[in-house]
């Protein structure tokens, strides 16, 4: 292989034989993107752009045919983001003969909070909005004192005056204080109101999230923090006011965690069904993009903390300087995944990127290797995987790299232990002065390869 694109293709094209392959593009397309959630009861209460529709895990899990053996559905997520696939399990369950228990593992502190409010609210229901509706006096007096006390904060972006002006910061710290002294911490109260807190944040400045980056706008109107945080509220208790409390025996476990560890998380716990989507080899660093929520929220001290929550997420981006060592090139596993990943690297263009993307191919194969084998350890023996990855293109438009991440993934968890039962295609992508057949969006199933 010289590295010509159409070497790479030729090495993609030997990989996606090993299995089957199938348009779903019809069924899918739809259904991985969060199209229709902003209608959504709960799953309306925080706009995540990467999340799951609301119906993937129904579809899913028809298409799968599964039946709970045991008339319990153990699943897990391991990168829960905000909590879609569990609150959907969790629907999905109602009017069957299934006691779903769900496990949701997230890294990012603000993702976590949005996770576990809707996935409390979803077991909940009416009973979570009647105690919101007993601290929300107290959150309002304290809110007025507060707004009379200075309030700071280490983040820069809400300190530069062009993004958000110095009353509207003041308003979001003081409402962030309020819900700290007025509702018990670690209560699914409060996390439900820090998601309130979240989902405001944007509308208050001059910063738009948009995929990789937080962009400046300067014709925006920021509005008054506190009332779209009140009308936050309101949708919450319509959606709360709703819903009948779930039987007790539904359980949901939203936990703070890193995804290549997840069998130390969840202990002696297997799993009939894990379903995930990782972040994309595609430069989004979701802590850069949902940075202003988690400051608002306290979630970090200072940029130090920070720091060290972004250096434990996944390698899939060049935004920082992860660790340059790779534990698969000490493995027995190293020839297979080096096998893997050469001709991606031979294909990358020659520019000043070169060496970024070089990390980014070796460490997102490192880490998903990681992830698939803990996963392993934690699958029910009859049980399932499915994945949903999308490939990005990289470079400039004379020499583009397309990482397919499906197929990198799918020959990662062959090498240990998981049997890929097929790749459907679920959504082509387009990207201009781009055609390769390899540029989709892709579920994949996996089953453990010894059953
Ligand atoms: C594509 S998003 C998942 C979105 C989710 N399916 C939803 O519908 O909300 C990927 C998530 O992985 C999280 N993440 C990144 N590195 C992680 C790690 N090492 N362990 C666990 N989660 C991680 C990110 O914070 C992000 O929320």
């Amino acid at each position: 292989l010289d590295g010509t694109p159409g070497e790479l293709d030729v090495h993609y094209a030997q990989l996606a034989a090993r299995w089957k392959t199938s348009d779903r593009t019809a069924d899918y397309q739809k259904l991985v993107i969060p199209h229709g959630n902003n209608g959504e009861p709960l799953h309306r209460w925080f706009h995540l752009k990467e999340a799951f529709s609301s119906q993937l895990v129904d579809r899913l899990l028809k298409d799968s045919d599964w039946h709970p053996p045991r008339r319990h559905l153990r699943m897990l997520d391991p990168f829960c983001g905000g909590g879609t696939s569990l609150v959907s399990s969790l629907e999905w369950a109602d009017n069957r003969a299934a006691i779903p228990h769900v496990v949701g593992v997230e890294r990012n502190p603000m993702l976590r909070t949005v996770a576990a409010a809707k996935t409390a609210a979803a077991l909940e229901g009416k009973a979570l909005g009647a105690r919101l509706r007993r601290v929300l006096p107290t959150l309002s007096y304290e809110y007025d004192r507060q707004l009379r006390v200075a309030q700071s904060t280490p983040s820069a972006t809400l300190n530069n005056r062009k993004y958000f002006s110095k009353r509207n910061v003041t308003a979001l710290l003081a409402i962030q204080k309020a819900i700290a002294l007025g509702s018990t911490s670690e209560s699914y109260e409060q996390a439900v109101l820090q998601t309130c807190l979240a989902a405001a944040v944007e509308r208050t400045g001059k910063l738009r999230r948009d995929g990789r980056a937080l962009r400046y706008e300067a014709d925006r109107k920021p509005q008054n923090p506190w009332k779209i945080f009140e009308s936050n509220i309101a949708q919450v208790l319509q959606d709360l006011d709703s819903m009948v409390p779930r039987p007790t025996a539904w359980k949901a476990d939203v936990l703070e965690g890193d995804a290549r560890a997840v069998d130390r998380i969840v202990g002696s716990r297997r799993f009939d069904w894990i379903v995930f989507s990782p972040p994309y080899p595609n430069n989004i660093d979701y802590t850069e993009v949902y940075k202003v929520e988690s400051w608002v929220l306290g979630h970090w001290i200072d940029t130090a903390d920070m720091r060290r929550q972004r250096l434990g997420t996944l390698r899939s981006h060049p935004s920082i300087r992860f660790p340059d060592t790779y534990a698969y090139m000490d493995g027995k596993l190293s020839e297979d995944v080096e096998r893997l990943v050469s001709p991606l690297i031979a294909a990358i263009p020659d520019d000043r990127y070169a060496a970024g993307r070089e990390q980014v191919i070796r460490g997102y194969a490192d880490d998903m290797l990681a992830v698939l084998d803990s996963c392993r350890k934690v699958i029910a023996q009859d049980g399932f995987l499915t994945y949903v990855v999308g490939n990005s293109v990289h470079g400039p438009k004379s020499g583009t790299l397309v990482i397919a991440a499906d197929l990198l993934i799918a020959r990662l968890a062959e090498l240990v232990g998981w049997h890929v039962e097929e790749v459907r295609v679920a959504r082509m992508l387009r990207r201009r002065g781009c055609e390769s057949p390899y540029l989709r969006e892709s579920v994949v199933v996996l089953r453990p390869s010894d059953c």
